[in-house]
This record gives C-alpha cells, structure tokens and sequence, in this order.
C-alpha cells in the first residue's frame, strides 16, 4: 500500500507543486484539450504536477502510455500515447526510451513488459487490477480444455501474464471477433469476459464459443432497460457501447467497439447527442475535440483505472517504485499468446 502522507511530502521537498494560475496560464496549449471537462480552479491544482511529470520524463527518458479511460489531466497532461488495449500493446513493442509508464491497469503493464522486456516498466499503482484478470487463473484454464477437448483457448488480454501463458492466443476487444473466426476449430473458449464470449458468439455464428463467467464491474452494471427508457426520453441520442456490457445491453446499442472503436466512431459520425455505455472518462477525453457533440447519459467509473493520479505518475517517475516484472517461465509462452494476437490482427488490417 502506498502511504500518500510521505509521498505528498516527498514530492513537496523537490517540486514545486502548490496551486499555480502562473503555471496554469504556461500549459494553456495542453489546457485547451480539456477546457470543456476541467475547471480553470482545477487547472491551476494539476498543472504543477503535469509541469513537474513532463520535465521528469525527459530526464529519466521515459514514455507514458494512458488507456483511454485515463482521467483528463492524464490523457491530454503527461501521455505520449493514448489508446485502447491493442494500440497500447503495440506502441509499447516499439518503444526506445529506458522507462515505460503505464499509465492503466496492471494486465497493461505486464504485457508492456512482455513485449518489451528490456524496458523498466512502472505501474503508478500496483494495486490498480481488473475484476477480469482477477476472475480467472490457469487452473480455471485448464479446467475449460478438460471440458472442451481439443478447443482453442483465447484469452482476453485483460488477464494476468500466468493466464495468458495457458492459452492459445489472446483478444482484445477492438479483434476479438476477428481472432475466433480465423481459428480452424468449430468450438472455441473465450475467457474470462462471459459478455464478451457472447457477444462475439453473435457475430461469428458459425462457431460454437464457449466461455468462463468473468465479468467487468464497469460493464456488466448497464442494463437494457435503462437504455430503453434513455432513448424514449432522449430518442436523438446515439447510443455506443463497449462489447464488456451483457449481450442485451449491446442490442440497444447503435454501434458497439472498442474503446478506440468507440472514438473513430464519434469522430466519424458527429451524433448531435452521444451516450458512451462505458468508463466515465471516455466521453471527457473527447469532449473538446467534438465541440458539436453532447455527450449525455450515465457513466460508470472503473475504480481500478480511477487509483493512477497525477501524484502516483510523479512518484514512481520520482521514485523508480513500481517497477512491473513478469516471471522468465511465463514470459515466453504469456509473450507467444500476445504476439499471436497482434500478427494476426495486423494479417486483417493488410
Ligand atoms: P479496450 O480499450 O481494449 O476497449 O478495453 C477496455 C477495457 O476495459 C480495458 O480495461
Ligand atoms: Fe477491468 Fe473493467 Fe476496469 Fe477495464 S474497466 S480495467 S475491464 S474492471
């Protein structure tokens, strides 16, 4: 557990980071990707931080990756690459700089790691996890292939290094369906997300998914008829959801992607009125950038996203604490699952 009063109080001994208009007035460039979502008072609270991260980074030659459900200040402040699971996974392959931050949950920094070994990876928190990499392990694995004899295992990257060093391939949501419908088998294992087997069971019918009853505490909390009654109240809004939310809740949907599926979509689309079924900060990372879109409705917050601060970045940057490592026995096989993912989601893009 990280102790907040002796961080706070370290930091205070080497950086500036009192409330600062001057500071705030200095990053107005960075400020203005975020005006919409964040307060000018608040502005004034972050930017030392983000002045004090982005000069550390430089000296510790360090690159932060932010997932797109990063706070504003986060994604838009300190990241020098944003995205979704996928994009993140292959941006860290090709970093150069010594340090990667990770700026998202543990599963994320473990496959940073993976694909980069020689890197220093830091996690601000490692206490950020996922309820999915937590519902399953290799005996669960296991499990599954005795059930299912002879039927690949594809496993969702949100998933600890040891669970993707007992399958056959990893997914992620942005080619999932992509993954099931290019293995040979008739009968494949999705795990651990049981919403997003069965949404992907819907768009590949030709096979017989089966799948473990992981579920995220984000996604699963958004039901049908919440929908149902948002768009009877507001029928002009477009309704986007990620494929983590049960089957039902997607057949409300207008469109459903991943989370950078989600803003190509937006971007491409211009609703007037947009409902993200997703984290929160997905619709304030976007907001400023389309000026013409409302983004209504409710959100949840993943509260595992929600413990990387800008005070954690600052520390473990500070510090060099958090430093993520993956066992050498699972590196290799956990490394082999990812890599497949990749070259045969690049194979579909070609
Ligand atoms: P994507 O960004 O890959 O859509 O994943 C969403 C998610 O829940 C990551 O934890
Ligand atoms: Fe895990 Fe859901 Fe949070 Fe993503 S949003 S990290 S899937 S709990």
């Amino acid at each position: 557990m990280l102790d907040h009063a002796a961080i706070a109080e370290t930091l205070g001994d080497h950086y500036d980071l009192a409330p600062s208009p001057e500071t705030a007035e200095r990053l107005g460039p960075i400020y203005a990707r975020m005006r919409r979502v964040v307060p000018p008072a608040d502005w004034a609270l972050h930017a030392p931080y983000v002045a004090a991260i982005n000069e550390l980074k430089a000296e510790r030659n360090a690159v932060i990756l932010a997932h797109n459900y990063m706070t504003p200040q986060i994604y838009h402040g300190i990241a020098d690459v944003v995205g979704d699971s996928l994009q993140l996974a292959i941006a860290a392959a090709e970093i150069e700089a010594d340090v990667i931050v990770q700026c998202g949950v543990h599963f994320m920094a473990e496959t940073s790691k993976l694909l980069n070994p020689g890197k220093t990876v830091l996690i601000p928190d490692m206490g950020a996890g996922c309820s999915l990499a937590e519902s399953i392990t290799p005996a669960d694995i296991a499990e599954l292939r005795r059930r299912y004899p002879g039927a690949p295992v594809v496993t969702y990257v949100n998933t600890s290094a040891e669970v993707k060093a007992a399958s056959d391939i990893c997914c992620t949501s942005s080619n999932a369906a992509h993954i099931v419908a290019a293995l040979e088998a008739e009968t494949v294992i999705m795990a651990p997300d049981k919403y997003l087997a069965q949404n992907v069971a819907r768009q590949v019918p030709r096979k017989t998914v089966v799948w473990h009853d992981g579920a995220c505490i984000v996604h699963e909390r958004f039901t049908a008829r919440e929908l149902q009654e948002f768009r009877e109240w507001q029928p002009d809004t477009r309704i986007i959801a990620h494929p983590e939310c049960p089957p039902d809740v997607i057949a409300e949907a207008d469109f459903s992607g991943s989370t950078s599926g989600i803003i190509d979509y937006v971007s491409r689309e211009q609703p007037g009125k947009a409902l993200l079924v997703t984290e929160c900060s997905m619709a304030s990372n976007i907001s400023d950038a389309h000026p013409a879109v409302e983004f209504v409705g409710p959100c949840n917050m993943c509260p595992h996203m929600k413990k990387i601060t800008l005070e954690k970045v600052l520390w473990s940057l500070h510090s060099m604490q958090g430093v993520v490592e993956v066992d050498a026995t699972l590196a290799k096989p956990a490394r082999r699952a990812v890599e497949r993912m990749i070259n045969l989601s690049r194979q579909a893009q070609a």
